[in-house]
This record gives C-alpha cells, sequence and structure tokens, in this order.
C-alpha cells in the first residue's frame, strides 16, 4: 500500500505512519495475510530513517494488527482485531436515467439441478484444445499495441467471408466492425444515429435489454406488437429513427419475419428515413430448411445494420460479435468507439482469426448443431405430451430456447408456481420481462442447449408437474 508523509501535520511522522496503515486494516482496504512493504524500501521511498518505520510496524505489531513472518517481513494478522465496514460515502448518486437501468436477472448463477435457462450454450462442447492452439499462435505473434477500433483487418477479412458464406449477407471486410456482442454493437449504432430524445421502435414483446441501453442513452422507446410474420409494420410511428428486429428468430416468441413483412419494413425505412438493426443473435441453430434472405441481403437502401455474435456460436464469456454497416457510418463508428475503448482485444482477434482460418469455427459449429437438433426435439416433442391444459409450446425454428405461454394473465398467475420451480431446481426465465410496453402474457423461456442431452426429458417432466400440480388459475383470482 502507498504511504505518505504530510509535511504540514504536527503527529510525528512514526505515527502518520502508524496511522495510515491500522486505518487500512481496520476498514479491510488491507487483508489478513497481505504482505507489508518491507521497512527499508518504504524508508527509501519516504526519504526518512528505517527506524521511523520500524516504530510504526512495532506499534502495529504489540497491538496484534499485523505479524511476523518466517522468512522475514511482516504481514496483516489472521485476526487484526475489529474490522470496521468501510463507511459508504452517498456524496455521488447516478443520474435519474442511469439509476432506472435494471440489472438483468439472468446474472444470478445459483446452483441447479436443471439449468435451463435461455441463451445459454453447453460449455463442455467449446472446442478448447483448438482454441487454445489459436490462442497460444496468437500470444506469441501479437505485439500487444492499439488496433484498429473498427477491428482487425484479417478478422474483419475472415469475418466476411464467413457471414457471405454461412448467414448469406452481403458484406465486404471494409463493411465489417468488430465489437465486445451484438449490445456493444446497438450501442455504438445507437450513438452514432440518434440524437437524445429521438424515437427508437423496438418488438413487443421483446429483448428488454436493448430497451434499457436504448433509454439509457436519453432515447424515446416505443413498442411495437408482433404478429405471426413479425413486428406490425403498419403500426410504427413516422418519427422512429431507428427500428431493432430480430428477424431471423424472433426473441422472445420464435417466429420468423415472413419475406413479405421484410420488404415492407425496408419500404418503410426508405418512406420513413429511418434505419433497421437487424438481431441475428442466434441463427447458427436452426432446426428447419433454408432461412429467408437477412433483411441487410434485401436491402437496396444502405438502411439495414446486421448484427451478429459470438455469444452462442462460441462462447458469451469471449465478448466478440460484430456488425456489418453501411460504408457510409464506418468512421464514425471507427471514432466514436476509440473515444471509449479504442478498439477490440488483440490477441482475441488473432485467435478468432486463426480459429476460423484453420475450420474450426465450421466443425464446431456442425457438432454443436448435430447436439442441440436433438436437445430442442427432445424438449419439444416431450412439451407436446407432458404441458398440462392451460399452456402452449411455441414452435421456434432456430435458436437455444423455447418458449411457453399460458392461456391466463399476469393478474391470475400464481407466485407459488414459480417458487416452486426453483425448489426442483429449475432455472428459466419468466416471458413476462419482455413485455416492456404492455400487459404482459404469462409464460417461460426454457433453453435446452446447455442442459445435458439425457437431462432434457426429467427436466421437461419437472416443469410440467409443477405447472400440472399449481393447477390453472382462474381469472376471478
Ligand atoms: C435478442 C438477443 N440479442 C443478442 C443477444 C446476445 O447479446 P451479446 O452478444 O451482447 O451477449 C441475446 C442474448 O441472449 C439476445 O437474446
Amino acid at each position: 500500500m502507498e504511504l505518505f508523509l504530510d509535511p504540514g501535520d504536527p503527529r510525528p511522522r512514526a505515527s502518520q505512519l502508524y496511522d495510515q496503515l491500522r486505518d487500512a486494516i481496520a476498514d479491510g482496504r488491507l487483508d489478513p495475510g497481505d504482505r507489508l512493504t518491507p521497512s527499508r524500501i518504504v524508508a527509501r521511498e519516504l526519504g526518512v530513517s528505517r527506524s521511523t518505520v520500524t516504530e510504526a510496524y512495532g506499534r502495529l505489531g504489540a497491538e496484534g494488527y499485523i505479524e511476523g513472518r518466517a522468512g522475514g517481513g511482516s504481514v496483516v494478522a489472521a485476526a487484526p482485531g475489529p474490522v470496521r465496514s468501510r463507511p459508504v460515502s452517498a456524496a455521488l448518486q447516478p443520474t435519474a436515467r442511469a439509476a432506472a437501468v435494471e440489472p438483468y436477472a439472468e446474472f444470478a448463477d445459483v446452483a441447479a439441478t436443471y439449468d435451463c435457462r435461455p441463451g445459454r450454450v453447453d460449455p463442455t462442447l467449446f472446442p478448447m484444445a483448438a482454441w487454445r492452439r489459436c490462442m497460444m499462435a496468437a500470444l506469441d505473434g501479437s505485439p500487444g499495441q492499439y488496433g484498429d477500433p473498427a477491428g482487425s483487418p484479417d478478422l474483419r477479412a475472415a469475418l466476411a467471408h464467413w457471414v457471405v458464406r454461412s448467414r448469406g449477407v452481403a458484406a465486404i471486410a471494409e463493411q465489417i466492425f468488430v465489437t465486445a456482442g451484438a449490445g456493444h454493437a446497438i450501442d455504438l449504432v445507437a450513438r452514432v444515429l440518434l440524437e437524445p430524445g429521438d424515437t427508437v421502435a423496438l418488438e413487443e414483446p421483446g429483448y428488454p435489454v436493448v430497451a434499457a441501453l436504448l433509454r439509457s442513452q436519453g432515447l424515446r422507446v416505443v413498442g411495437i406488437p408482433v404478429d405471426d410474420e413479425g413486428i406490425v409494420v403498419d403500426a410504427l410511428p413516422a418519427e422512429a429513427r431507428l427500428v431493432y428486429v430480430t428477424p431471423s428468430h424472433q426473441f422472445p416468441l420464435g417466429m420468423v419475419m415472413s419475406r413479405r413483412r421484410r420488404f415492407a419494413l425496408l419500404d418503410w425505412a426508405t418512406a420513413n428515413g429511418a434505419a433497421v438493426i437487424e438481431d441475428d443473435y442466434d441463427s447458427e441453430f436452426r432446426y428447419t430448411a433454408r432461412p429467408l434472405e437477412p433483411l441487410q441481403r434485401l436491402d437496396r437502401d444502405g438502411r439495414v445494420l446486421y448484427v451478429g455474435t459470438f455469444a452462442k456460436t462460441l462462447s458469451a464469456g469471449l465478448r466478440l460479435g460484430f456488425l456489418v454497416a453501411p460504408a457510409s457510418l464506418l468512421s464514425a463508428l471507427r471514432a466514436i468507439r476509440q473515444v471509449s475503448d479504442w478498439c477490440p482485444p488483440t490477441t482475441t482477434q488473432a485467435a478468432l482469426t486463426g480459429f476460423i482460418a484453420g475450420g474450426h469455427l465450421d466443425r464446431h459449429l456442425r457438432r454443436a448443431r448435430t447436439v442441440y437438433t436433438e436437445r430442442h426435439r427432445l424438449m419439444w416433442e416431450t412439451m407436446g405430451e407432458l404441458l398440462p391444459a392451460g399452456y402452449r409450446r411455441l414452435p421456434a425454428v432456430a435458436g437455444l430456447h423455447l418458449t411457453v405461454r399460458a392461456d391466463h394473465s399476469a393478474r391470475t398467475e400464481v407466485p407459488e408456481t414459480r417458487r416452486a420451480l426453483r425448489r426442483q431446481g429449475l432455472l428459466f426465465s419468466p416471458l413476462e420481462p419482455s413485455y416492456q410496453f404492455s400487459e404482459p402474457a404469462v409464460g417461460y423461456l426454457l433453453g435446452f442447449a446447455g442442459v445435458p442431452t439425457p437431462h432434457v426429458v426429467p427436466a421437461v417432466r419437472a416443469f410440467t408437474t409443477v405447472l400440472s400440480e399449481a393447477g390453472q388459475p382462474t381469472e376471478s383470482v
């Protein structure tokens, strides 16, 4: 710990040192076992005699705050007397806008018998050996300097090839912007395209994290209903500057935006001078025939920003995603990124470049797709057999979770059902937070991808047993 001496302080210098160290130990800033800087070094750094420092250390030792360690030196004692919790200062408070951002409940990492949280992938499928080799090679070659805010040219070229080949996106390397995931890409797009107070239209129900993110930027966020074909374009307000959609696999209801609706949305954006974010967060995992062309490819006007993430295709912890942006926005995106975190991590980018070039990403996706297809089938079929009356499973052509919707309304949902599911050790996401603008439908998002195959049927059985035992609440409750 850095120690200071104040020449204007009337206390002896040894007392000044003693007080600083005692306060740090008592506040918990220094923990039991932490090593004190040797007295000789402290004396040299502060320009005092060594005996001044040993006097302070001697008093701390005599009062039981520190103890000598075999081999020399002093450490904070195992039980250094009463430790005060550090006083919490209320001098600084977040703005009302920042304080209104609710943390996403997903973060709780709790023990579970069946971890059916949506969006979770199976970490045991992660191709660790190949990734480790790519990371080692990247470490060997990486100079660790600041890089291009848009991402390394090699990775951007590799991603351009990959999205053209695997997702039918129309992109060249110059349009690819590497981000720290999908959320970061959306944050950057809003920063370069919108002013505080501008209107953004989101799907209702939708991904609540995006609503919170855009509100935190001072934007006016409105919810637009979705039907079987996707967002209801006729309900979009003319003043919306940006529309955020999940056309390949609507979050959370699972439908695919129809081709007709895709063209209607693009026409609307052109007529109203608006931009469209296409969040393609999990369509690598699809369980039916050929997907529809991405909005980004149908766009003739340069109004669509296509967002992808490696959170599902590889691992959420890598914090890597990308944006395919119209060339007209690239230099603003670069500048905005540079002034906040400068660039994506250079070593991880180099590793991912090697990983894609070596064919490991394609191999991993083929393998994971086979496993998730089976888990999807098992969850879908078992729900079909066991879901009690009053609940419906919604078809999902892609992705990592299934959504179950209850026929009853939020007013009549029994909180005991949720508690009983948690007592069974079943983790899920409730559907209700996906409704940000209207009366929520009651339901459940159950992930299958992260559940080991032999556990999928028991997990669904545990889920449906609780629902059956709870019975269906009546509207009069
Ligand atoms: C609709 C949607 N978009 C994007 C993401 C992933 O975002 P990120 O790459 O920021 O982790 C998720 C995660 O569950 C999601 O549900």
